[in-house]
């Protein structure tokens, strides 16, 4: 690919895609995104998308989570609302949350599928169910992409509105190549893939990628190794699909997303050193991007 192919996310970028709020607005006005994240193993994964989702701006974030962990994601979150759901022997979602899972997702504007979901073949059965039968727009991160690895057929036939957000071992796993020939060609990968299965595909680490279905291709500069951290990743995750829930475009709404997460990141970094700055402090550095963007 020439290099003027790719779009570098700025301000201007920005500056277009994150929604407006009309004085005359209530939460109905900015959608309801659930999470379908968490497992007994990760519940911080759960945790981590809802936050980062209600921090974006989304009018309503709910956490589909293994009834285990109702109680404690329950305590720790005030505005994100949980829903505890059947689950495996194992703590993760079981197949058996099928119906209630795409009955809720009736109400929803987007729906986030696979922060910490381990990686039961159970589970996987139900992320690729949902796939078939969703509609609107699906982000899908972690063990959510690692459910259609072996399984592209699934992503093909979706008529959902798919962002897939894989590290490049997950995009390996999906493209059956290894992480390091990934690497070797993050644009040639990112770029095919997304045209080839009609998703957007962000891939992450230095530089993150997004590519949209139609051949766009944007890469951002913001962010730092202060963010090579188990937990940033679910962040991600929350925030596009907490910017998508409101209405944006999916591809806006990744651009937007990863440029606010480096951001945030670099503004921790400059505070607290790359060192010692958690996943988690983005979300104290999130308000005041959001301030010198409006
Ligand atoms: N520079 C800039 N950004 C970086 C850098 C870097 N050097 N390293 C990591 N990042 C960013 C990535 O771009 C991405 O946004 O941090 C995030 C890391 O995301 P993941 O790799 O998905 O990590 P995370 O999910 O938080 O890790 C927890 O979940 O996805 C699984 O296999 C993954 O075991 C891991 C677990
Ligand atoms: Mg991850």
């Amino acid at each position: 690919l020439p290099r003027d192919a790719t779009e570098l996310l700025d301000r201007a970028l920005l500056d277009r895609a994150l929604p407006v709020r009309t004085a005359d607005s209530n939460k109905g006005s900015y959608g309801h995104l659930l999470c379908l994240c968490g497992s007994r193993r990760y519940p911080g994964a759960a945790y981590m998308s809802g936050m980062a989702a209600a921090r974006c701006g989304a009018g309503l974030v709910t956490v589909g989570v293994p009834e285990v962990l109702w109680g404690v994601l329950a305590a720790r979150m005030s505005e994100v609302m949980v829903l505890p759901l059947p689950q495996t022997a194992a703590g993760g979602l079981s197949l058996a949350a099928l119906d209630e899972v795409l009955a809720f997702a009736e109400k929803c504007s987007c729906v986030l599928i696979g922060c910490g979901l381990s990686p039961e073949s159970e589970t996987a059965a139900l992320v690729r169910e949902l796939l078939l039968r969703l509609r609107g727009t699906v982000v899908l991160d972690a063990d959510g992409i690692n459910a259609c690895a072996g399984h592209i057929d699934v992503l093909r036939a979706s008529r959902a509105d798919l962002v897939l957000t894989p590290h490049p071992g997950e995009m390996g796993r999906l493209c059956g190549k290894t992480a390091a020939e990934v690497q070797a060609d993050r644009e040639g990968c990112a770029v095919s893939f997304a045209r080839e299965n009609g998703v957007t595909l962000v891939l992450k680490g230095a530089g993150t990628l997004i590519a949209a279905a139609d051949g766009r291709l944007f890469q951002n500069n913001t962010g730092n190794p202060g963010l090579a951290k188990g937990g940033s990743g679910d962040i991600l995750a929350g925030m596009t699909s907490g910017l998508a829930a409101q209405g944006i475009d999916p591809v806006l709404a990744a651009c937007a997303a990863v440029h606010i997460h480096g951001l945030a990141a670099d503004r921790c970094a400059e505070k607290q050193s790359q060192y010692a700055m958690l996943p988690t402090d983005l979300f104290s550095e999130i308000p005041q991007i959001f301030r010198d963007l409006s």
